[in-house]
Protein backbone atom coordinates (compact mmCIF):
# COMPACT_ATOMS: atom_id res chain seq x y z
CA UNK A 1 0.00 0.00 0.00
CA UNK A 2 1.07 3.49 -0.73
CA UNK A 3 -0.08 6.86 -0.01
CA UNK A 4 0.52 8.02 -3.17
CA UNK A 5 -1.03 5.38 -5.24
CA UNK A 6 -1.48 7.22 -8.68
CA UNK A 7 1.53 9.29 -8.53
CA UNK A 8 4.10 6.27 -7.50
CA UNK A 9 2.68 4.56 -10.40
CA UNK A 10 3.56 6.98 -12.98
CA UNK A 11 7.03 7.36 -10.84
CA UNK A 12 7.24 3.47 -10.78
CA UNK A 13 10.58 3.52 -13.42
CA UNK A 14 11.89 6.29 -11.75
CA UNK A 15 11.83 4.80 -8.23
CA UNK A 16 13.26 1.62 -9.66
CA UNK A 17 15.77 3.66 -11.22
CA UNK A 18 17.27 5.33 -8.43
CA UNK A 19 15.74 3.14 -5.70
CA UNK A 20 13.83 5.44 -3.58
CA UNK A 21 10.62 5.65 -2.53
CA UNK A 22 9.80 8.46 -4.98
CA UNK A 23 11.45 9.86 -7.97
CA UNK A 24 12.06 12.95 -6.61
CA UNK A 25 16.06 13.90 -6.93
CA UNK A 26 17.15 16.72 -4.91
CA UNK A 27 19.61 18.58 -7.55
CA UNK A 28 22.72 18.81 -6.41
CA UNK A 29 23.57 22.52 -4.90
CA UNK A 30 27.08 23.39 -4.56
CA UNK A 31 27.86 24.21 -0.97
CA UNK A 32 24.19 23.31 0.32
CA UNK A 33 23.99 19.82 -0.91
CA UNK A 34 26.36 18.22 1.95
CA UNK A 35 25.92 15.15 4.17
CA UNK A 36 22.73 16.92 6.19
CA UNK A 37 20.53 18.18 3.47
CA UNK A 38 21.57 14.71 1.28
CA UNK A 39 21.37 12.68 4.33
CA UNK A 40 17.56 14.28 5.25
CA UNK A 41 16.16 13.61 1.55
CA UNK A 42 17.18 10.23 1.21
CA UNK A 43 15.81 9.70 4.81
CA UNK A 44 12.84 11.21 3.65
CA UNK A 45 12.34 8.80 0.74
CA UNK A 46 13.62 11.18 -1.92
CA UNK A 47 17.29 11.04 -3.82
CA UNK A 48 19.42 13.34 -2.18
CA UNK A 49 22.84 14.70 -4.40
CA UNK A 50 25.97 15.14 -3.24
CA UNK A 51 27.55 18.45 -5.03
CA UNK A 52 30.92 17.75 -5.37
CA UNK A 53 31.78 21.38 -7.01
CA UNK A 54 35.34 22.21 -6.59
CA UNK A 55 35.52 19.87 -3.82
CA UNK A 56 38.89 17.54 -4.00
CA UNK A 57 38.93 14.30 -4.20
CA UNK A 58 39.75 14.10 -0.20
CA UNK A 59 37.37 16.02 0.68
CA UNK A 60 34.61 14.17 -1.30
CA UNK A 61 35.70 10.90 0.39
CA UNK A 62 35.35 12.56 3.28
CA UNK A 63 31.57 13.97 2.40
CA UNK A 64 30.44 10.70 1.31
CA UNK A 65 31.75 8.99 4.28
CA UNK A 66 29.95 11.49 6.36
CA UNK A 67 26.60 11.09 4.45
CA UNK A 68 26.79 7.47 4.47
CA UNK A 69 27.36 8.05 8.38
CA UNK A 70 23.73 9.47 8.09
CA UNK A 71 21.71 6.87 5.87
CA UNK A 72 21.47 4.07 4.48
CA UNK A 73 19.72 4.82 1.61
CA UNK A 74 20.73 5.24 -1.67
CA UNK A 75 22.15 8.65 -3.06
CA UNK A 76 24.30 10.04 -5.84
CA UNK A 77 27.36 12.00 -6.18
CA UNK A 78 27.38 15.32 -9.03
CA UNK A 79 30.63 15.61 -10.72
CA UNK A 80 31.30 18.71 -13.08
CA UNK A 81 32.75 17.26 -15.87
CA UNK A 82 35.38 20.41 -15.97
CA UNK A 83 36.81 19.13 -12.90
CA UNK A 84 40.51 18.92 -13.44
CA UNK A 85 40.62 16.10 -11.27
CA UNK A 86 37.07 14.08 -12.55
CA UNK A 87 38.83 10.89 -13.20
CA UNK A 88 40.31 11.05 -9.32
CA UNK A 89 36.59 12.01 -7.86
CA UNK A 90 35.31 8.87 -10.13
CA UNK A 91 38.12 6.61 -8.16
CA UNK A 92 37.16 7.67 -5.09
CA UNK A 93 32.85 7.28 -5.82
CA UNK A 94 34.06 3.75 -6.80
CA UNK A 95 36.11 3.07 -3.47
CA UNK A 96 32.58 3.98 -1.97
CA UNK A 97 30.71 1.50 -4.20
CA UNK A 98 28.08 4.94 -5.20
CA UNK A 99 25.17 3.61 -6.90
CA UNK A 100 24.52 6.88 -9.24
CA UNK A 101 27.09 9.76 -10.50
CA UNK A 102 25.36 13.01 -12.07
CA UNK A 103 27.67 14.15 -15.26
CA UNK A 104 26.78 18.19 -14.98
CA UNK A 105 28.54 21.19 -16.59
CA UNK A 106 29.01 19.97 -19.81
CA UNK A 107 29.65 16.97 -22.41
CA UNK A 108 31.04 14.02 -20.52
CA UNK A 109 34.63 13.82 -21.45
CA UNK A 110 36.14 10.50 -23.16
CA UNK A 111 36.03 7.45 -20.85
CA UNK A 112 34.38 8.84 -18.16
CA UNK A 113 30.83 7.20 -18.49
CA UNK A 114 32.85 4.14 -19.37
CA UNK A 115 35.09 4.60 -15.81
CA UNK A 116 31.64 5.33 -13.52
CA UNK A 117 29.69 2.02 -15.57
CA UNK A 118 32.81 -0.28 -15.03
CA UNK A 119 31.99 0.07 -11.24
CA UNK A 120 28.66 -0.65 -11.71
CA UNK A 121 27.45 2.98 -11.23
CA UNK A 122 24.35 4.45 -13.39
CA UNK A 123 24.94 7.44 -15.09
CA UNK A 124 22.69 10.49 -15.05
CA UNK A 125 23.56 13.49 -17.78
CA UNK A 126 22.16 16.38 -18.92
CA UNK A 127 21.50 17.69 -22.26
CA UNK A 128 21.14 20.96 -23.86
CA UNK A 129 19.35 19.54 -27.69
CA UNK A 130 17.65 16.68 -28.51
CA UNK A 131 20.51 15.01 -30.88
CA UNK A 132 23.15 15.51 -28.04
CA UNK A 133 20.56 13.40 -25.78
CA UNK A 134 20.11 11.05 -28.21
CA UNK A 135 23.78 10.79 -28.95
CA UNK A 136 24.31 9.95 -24.87
CA UNK A 137 21.99 7.92 -24.35
CA UNK A 138 23.70 5.81 -27.40
CA UNK A 139 27.14 6.12 -25.69
CA UNK A 140 26.15 4.90 -22.50
CA UNK A 141 24.29 7.25 -20.20
CA UNK A 142 21.65 5.48 -18.17
CA UNK A 143 19.01 8.32 -17.77
CA UNK A 144 19.03 11.88 -18.60
CA UNK A 145 18.07 15.27 -16.47
CA UNK A 146 16.07 17.79 -18.67
CA UNK A 147 16.27 21.16 -17.28
CA UNK A 148 14.89 24.27 -18.15
CA UNK A 149 15.93 27.79 -17.59
CA UNK A 150 13.73 28.67 -14.70
CA UNK A 151 16.21 26.24 -13.08
CA UNK A 152 18.15 28.00 -10.15
CA UNK A 153 22.35 28.11 -10.76
CA UNK A 154 23.70 27.74 -14.29
CA UNK A 155 20.86 27.61 -17.17
CA UNK A 156 20.26 27.15 -20.99
CA UNK A 157 18.36 29.41 -22.87
CA UNK A 158 15.40 27.20 -23.20
CA UNK A 159 11.92 26.89 -20.44
CA UNK A 160 11.30 23.54 -18.80
CA UNK A 161 8.06 23.39 -20.39
CA UNK A 162 9.02 23.60 -23.96
CA UNK A 163 11.88 20.95 -23.34
CA UNK A 164 9.63 18.84 -22.06
CA UNK A 165 7.78 19.10 -24.95
CA UNK A 166 10.64 18.44 -27.84
CA UNK A 167 12.43 15.84 -25.12
CA UNK A 168 9.12 13.68 -23.43
CA UNK A 169 7.59 12.46 -26.51
CA UNK A 170 10.68 11.11 -28.14
CA UNK A 171 12.61 9.76 -25.53
CA UNK A 172 10.51 9.25 -22.54
CA UNK A 173 8.82 5.83 -23.74
CA UNK A 174 12.14 3.69 -23.99
CA UNK A 175 15.05 6.20 -21.47
CA UNK A 176 14.39 7.59 -18.03
CA UNK A 177 13.72 10.83 -17.90
CA UNK A 178 13.59 13.22 -15.13
CA UNK A 179 12.76 16.80 -15.25
CA UNK A 180 13.94 20.17 -13.62
CA UNK A 181 13.70 23.67 -13.68
CA UNK A 182 10.65 25.87 -12.17
CA UNK A 183 9.02 22.95 -10.15
CA UNK A 184 7.44 24.22 -6.65
CA UNK A 185 4.10 22.27 -6.71
CA UNK A 186 3.05 18.76 -7.04
CA UNK A 187 0.44 19.88 -9.72
CA UNK A 188 3.91 20.74 -12.10
CA UNK A 189 5.11 17.33 -11.13
CA UNK A 190 2.13 15.51 -12.02
CA UNK A 191 1.75 17.02 -14.98
CA UNK A 192 5.80 16.15 -16.28
CA UNK A 193 4.45 12.30 -15.05
CA UNK A 194 1.68 11.95 -17.29
CA UNK A 195 3.74 13.36 -20.10
CA UNK A 196 6.12 10.38 -19.82
CA UNK A 197 8.38 11.43 -16.74
CA UNK A 198 10.43 9.02 -14.98
CA UNK A 199 10.66 11.59 -12.05
CA UNK A 200 11.65 15.27 -11.49
CA UNK A 201 14.52 17.10 -9.62
CA UNK A 202 14.15 19.92 -7.33
CA UNK A 203 16.60 22.45 -6.01
CA UNK A 204 15.18 25.72 -5.26
CA UNK A 205 12.37 23.96 -2.72
CA UNK A 206 14.69 22.37 -0.88
CA UNK A 207 17.57 24.45 -0.55
CA UNK A 208 16.22 26.18 2.68
CA UNK A 209 14.20 23.15 4.05
CA UNK A 210 15.40 22.69 8.15
CA UNK A 211 18.41 20.30 7.88
CA UNK A 212 19.68 22.59 4.97
CA UNK A 213 23.03 24.45 6.69
CA UNK A 214 22.81 27.27 4.10
CA UNK A 215 23.05 30.51 6.67
CA UNK A 216 20.29 31.99 8.13
CA UNK A 217 20.64 35.11 5.92
CA UNK A 218 20.40 32.95 2.77
CA UNK A 219 17.46 31.55 3.48
CA UNK A 220 15.71 34.47 4.52
CA UNK A 221 16.68 36.07 1.31
CA UNK A 222 14.55 33.35 -0.63
CA UNK A 223 11.76 33.32 1.71
CA UNK A 224 11.39 37.48 0.84
CA UNK A 225 11.85 36.61 -2.59
CA UNK A 226 9.56 36.80 -5.54
CA UNK A 227 10.05 34.83 -9.12
CA UNK A 228 10.95 37.98 -11.36
CA UNK A 229 14.18 38.72 -8.53
CA UNK A 230 15.73 35.30 -9.99
CA UNK A 231 17.57 36.90 -12.69
CA UNK A 232 19.95 35.52 -15.65
CA UNK A 233 22.73 36.74 -15.24
CA UNK A 234 23.92 38.66 -18.52
CA UNK A 235 27.08 38.31 -21.06
CA UNK A 236 28.84 41.52 -21.33
CA UNK A 237 31.03 40.30 -23.86
CA UNK A 238 30.73 38.67 -26.98
CA UNK A 239 33.98 37.16 -27.03
CA UNK A 240 33.64 35.87 -23.92
CA UNK A 241 30.91 33.28 -23.58
CA UNK A 242 30.03 32.95 -19.87
CA UNK A 243 27.07 30.54 -19.13
CA UNK A 244 24.28 32.37 -17.44
CA UNK A 245 23.53 31.50 -13.62
CA UNK A 246 20.01 32.18 -12.27
CA UNK A 247 20.38 34.02 -8.98
CA UNK A 248 18.86 36.57 -6.82
CA UNK A 249 19.19 40.36 -7.72
CA UNK A 250 21.94 41.75 -5.59
CA UNK A 251 24.74 43.78 -5.53
CA UNK A 252 27.11 40.90 -6.09
CA UNK A 253 25.02 40.47 -9.51
CA UNK A 254 26.56 44.00 -10.41
CA UNK A 255 29.84 42.32 -9.41
CA UNK A 256 29.57 39.48 -11.79
CA UNK A 257 29.80 42.45 -14.51
CA UNK A 258 32.56 44.13 -13.29
CA UNK A 259 34.27 40.34 -13.14
CA UNK A 260 33.59 39.71 -16.49
CA UNK A 261 34.94 43.37 -17.86
CA UNK A 262 38.18 42.11 -16.11
CA UNK A 263 38.49 38.66 -17.77
CA UNK A 264 37.69 40.32 -20.98
CA UNK A 265 40.39 42.90 -20.38
CA UNK A 266 42.85 39.71 -19.31
CA UNK A 267 42.19 38.02 -22.89
CA UNK A 268 42.40 41.10 -24.80
CA UNK A 269 45.98 41.35 -23.26
CA UNK A 270 46.93 37.94 -24.12
CA UNK A 271 47.31 37.10 -19.97
CA UNK A 272 44.79 34.15 -20.61
CA UNK A 273 43.64 32.24 -22.89
CA UNK A 274 40.07 31.37 -23.60
CA UNK A 275 40.09 28.08 -21.29
CA UNK A 276 41.46 30.23 -18.76
CA UNK A 277 39.01 33.11 -19.04
CA UNK A 278 36.31 30.51 -19.00
CA UNK A 279 37.39 29.10 -15.72
CA UNK A 280 38.15 32.29 -13.68
CA UNK A 281 34.14 32.90 -14.42
CA UNK A 282 33.55 29.50 -12.95
CA UNK A 283 35.84 30.11 -9.87
CA UNK A 284 34.04 33.46 -9.51
CA UNK A 285 30.82 31.88 -8.95
CA UNK A 286 31.88 28.92 -6.60
CA UNK A 287 33.28 31.64 -4.33
CA UNK A 288 30.41 33.81 -4.67
CA UNK A 289 27.85 31.15 -3.95
CA UNK A 290 30.07 29.81 -0.88
CA UNK A 291 30.16 33.69 0.37
CA UNK A 292 26.46 33.55 0.45
CA UNK A 293 25.71 30.12 1.61
CA UNK A 294 28.49 30.07 4.20
CA UNK A 295 29.07 33.29 5.29
CA UNK A 296 25.68 34.61 5.14
CA UNK A 297 27.03 37.86 2.64
CA UNK A 298 23.73 38.19 0.80
CA UNK A 299 25.14 41.39 -0.83
CA UNK A 300 28.08 40.47 -2.12
CA UNK A 301 27.60 36.98 -2.38
CA UNK A 302 25.67 34.65 -4.82
CA UNK A 303 22.58 33.66 -4.16
CA UNK A 304 21.71 31.44 -6.86
CA UNK A 305 18.03 30.61 -7.07
CA UNK A 306 15.19 29.23 -9.54
CA UNK A 307 12.07 31.10 -10.49
CA UNK A 308 10.48 28.68 -7.55
CA UNK A 309 11.74 30.70 -5.01
CA UNK A 310 8.38 32.85 -4.96
CA UNK A 311 7.08 29.63 -3.65
CA UNK A 312 9.53 29.11 -0.97
CA UNK A 313 8.34 31.09 2.29
CA UNK A 314 9.22 29.29 5.24
CA UNK A 315 11.33 26.66 6.58
CA UNK A 316 10.31 23.25 6.43
CA UNK A 317 11.46 19.91 6.99
CA UNK A 318 12.91 17.49 3.81
CA UNK A 319 10.20 15.35 4.74
CA UNK A 320 7.23 18.02 5.02
CA UNK A 321 8.33 19.38 1.45
CA UNK A 322 8.24 15.80 0.05
CA UNK A 323 4.63 14.93 1.88
CA UNK A 324 3.54 18.36 0.63
CA UNK A 325 4.31 17.95 -2.80
CA UNK A 326 3.73 14.13 -3.58
CA UNK A 327 0.00 14.85 -2.24
CA UNK A 328 -0.32 18.08 -4.31
CA UNK A 329 0.92 15.54 -7.31
CA UNK A 330 -1.85 13.08 -6.02
CA UNK A 331 -4.54 15.64 -5.50
CA UNK A 332 -4.18 16.91 -9.21
CA UNK A 333 -3.98 13.32 -10.83
CA UNK A 334 -7.05 12.37 -8.85
CA UNK A 335 -9.04 14.84 -10.56
CA UNK A 336 -8.43 14.06 -14.05
C1 LIG B 1 22.06 27.34 -4.92
C2 LIG B 1 22.10 26.39 -6.10
C3 LIG B 1 23.31 25.75 -6.42
C4 LIG B 1 23.36 24.83 -7.48
N1 LIG B 1 24.54 24.18 -7.75
C5 LIG B 1 24.56 23.19 -8.69
C6 LIG B 1 25.74 22.40 -8.89
O1 LIG B 1 26.74 22.57 -8.20
N2 LIG B 1 25.71 21.42 -9.84
C7 LIG B 1 24.58 21.19 -10.59
O2 LIG B 1 24.60 20.29 -11.44
N3 LIG B 1 23.45 21.92 -10.43
C8 LIG B 1 23.42 22.90 -9.50
N4 LIG B 1 22.24 23.59 -9.28
C9 LIG B 1 21.01 23.18 -10.00
C10 LIG B 1 20.19 22.17 -9.17
O3 LIG B 1 20.88 20.95 -9.04
C11 LIG B 1 18.82 21.85 -9.78
O4 LIG B 1 18.95 21.20 -11.02
C12 LIG B 1 17.97 23.09 -9.98
O5 LIG B 1 17.98 23.84 -8.81
C13 LIG B 1 16.53 22.69 -10.35
O6 LIG B 1 15.75 23.78 -10.63
P1 LIG B 1 14.92 24.60 -9.51
O7 LIG B 1 15.92 25.43 -8.80
O8 LIG B 1 13.98 25.43 -10.33
O9 LIG B 1 14.23 23.61 -8.64
C14 LIG B 1 22.18 24.56 -8.25
C15 LIG B 1 20.98 25.22 -7.92
C16 LIG B 1 20.92 26.12 -6.87
C17 LIG B 1 19.60 26.79 -6.53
Amino acid sequence: MTDYPLTSALMARGTAFLGSEYAILCGAMSWVSERHLVAAISNAGGFGVIACGAMTPELLDKEIAGTKALTGKPFGVNLITMHPALFDLIGVCEKHGISHVVLAGGIPPKGSVEAIKAFGAKVLVFAPTLALAKKLLRSGADALVIEGSEAGGHIGPVSTSVLAQEFLPELAAEHIVFVAGGIGRGDMIAAYLEMGACGVQLGTRFACASESIAHPAFKKAFFRANARDAVASVQVDPRLPVIPVRALKNKGTEEFTAKQREVAQLLDDGQVDMGEAQLQIEHYWAGALRRAVIDGDVENGSLMAGQSVGMVSQEEPVADIIAQIMAESEAALARR
